[in-house]
This record gives structure tokens, C-alpha cells and sequence, in this order.
């Protein structure tokens, strides 16, 4: 029950975030500002490939990196994205887009999420520094001794220089 208080549009951000980047983060930082609460979702089990990263480690990148933010939240979710939109009585599905390419996976995807969810989805265009960034090069990048710095969160630097020195001490 609300007792008829009217609360603001909340609008999810869903993504692998493995791990998230200056682009991920760019893009949350703008859409906190328009809606009165951000969910940041980070998916259990990304489709494309098994993660780097482990589901806590993903979401605690993005926790400490959204620490100033008070409208963010982070949560996880695992199946289908509009079961979850559903379920957490979202408003909006917010996506990021680098560059037209992106657009005609996400078209499709907006539209069956909307049809199975009636939940629509908008779109950001990444800002211009980091259309060029994915998650996929920033690791293999960084893995192979290239600097990242400029392209990821502090905190999501010491957790991938972390990693390597396991991997190298392995
Ligand atoms: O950061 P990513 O890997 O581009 O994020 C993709 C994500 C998590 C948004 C997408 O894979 C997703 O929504 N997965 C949940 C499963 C689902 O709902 N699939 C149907 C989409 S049409």
C-alpha cells in the first residue's frame, strides 16, 4: 500500500557491467538527473559470454562508483528483463547508444521488451569520449599491459589491477 503518495518515474539501467566503464558511468550520472530513481541492474548470467568478473564483484564496482549518487540504486536480476521491469513497477528501461550500430540490435530489443512488458525504453547517446568504449576491449586492452585509466572508474581500475596480480601470481 502507498497511502496515495505519488512517487516519482523509475527507470532501470540494465547491463552485464563486466566490469562497467566511464561510458556506463557517464550514462548513469545523466539519467539520475531526470528521474527521481535509477535502478542500475546487473544481469546474473550475461548471454554473450561467461563474465570476468563474479555477479558481487560486478555490483560492488558499480556501488562504489555511484556512491555519491542518492537516487541509484543497484540491484541484480536473473531471466527476463521485463519479468524483472515488472516486478520492480519500473517506469522507463534506459540504454546507452555509441553508435548507429548499436541502434539497430537495441531497436529490436526495445520493441520486444515493450511487447512483453508494455514498459517502453530510451535511449542516451553515449557522450562522445566513449563511444568508442565496451566493456569487451577495456579488458582485453588492460589484460594485455595497455593503459585504461582514462576509460573506467577509479574504482574499477584497482579491481582489474587486483585481478591481474592474481592472474600473475596464479
Ligand atoms: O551490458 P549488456 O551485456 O549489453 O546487457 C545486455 C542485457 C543484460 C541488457 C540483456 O542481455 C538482457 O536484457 N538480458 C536479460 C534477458 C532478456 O530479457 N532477454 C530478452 C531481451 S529481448
Amino acid at each position: 500500500m502507498n497511502n496515495g503518495a505519488v512517487r516519482g518515474p523509475r527507470a532501470i539501467y540494465p547491463g552485464s557491467f563486466d566490469p562497467p566503464t566511464n561510458g556506463h558511468l557517464d550514462v548513469i550520472t545523466r539519467a539520475a538527473q531526470i528521474f527521481s530513481e535509477l535502478i542500475v541492474a546487473v544481469v546474473v548470467n550475461p548471454q554473450k559470454r561467461e563474465p570476468m568478473f563474479t555477479l558481487d564483484e560486478r555490483e560492488a564496482m558499480i556501488g562504489d562508483c555511484v556512491r555519491g549518487l542518492p537516487n541509484v540504486k543497484v540491484e541484480h536480476f536473473r531471466g527476463l528483463l521485463a519479468d524483472y521491469v515488472k516486478e520492480r513497477d519500473a517506469d522507463v528501461i534506459i540504454k546507452g547508444l555509441r553508435v548507429v550500430s548499436d541502434f539497430e540490435s537495441e531497436m529490436s530489443t526495445a520493441l520486444m521488451n515493450r511487447a512483453l512488458s508494455d514498459v517502453d525504453t530510451m535511449f542516451l547517446m553515449s557522450d562522445q569520449r566513449y563511444s568508442f568504449v565496451s566493456s569487451s576491449m577495456v579488458k582485453e586492452v588492460f589484460f594485455l599491459g595497455g593503459d585504461v585509466a582514462a576509460l573506467v572508474p577509479d574504482p574499477v581500475m584497482r579491481y582489474m589491477s587486483r585481478r591481474r596480480e592474481k592472474l600473475r601470481s596464479n
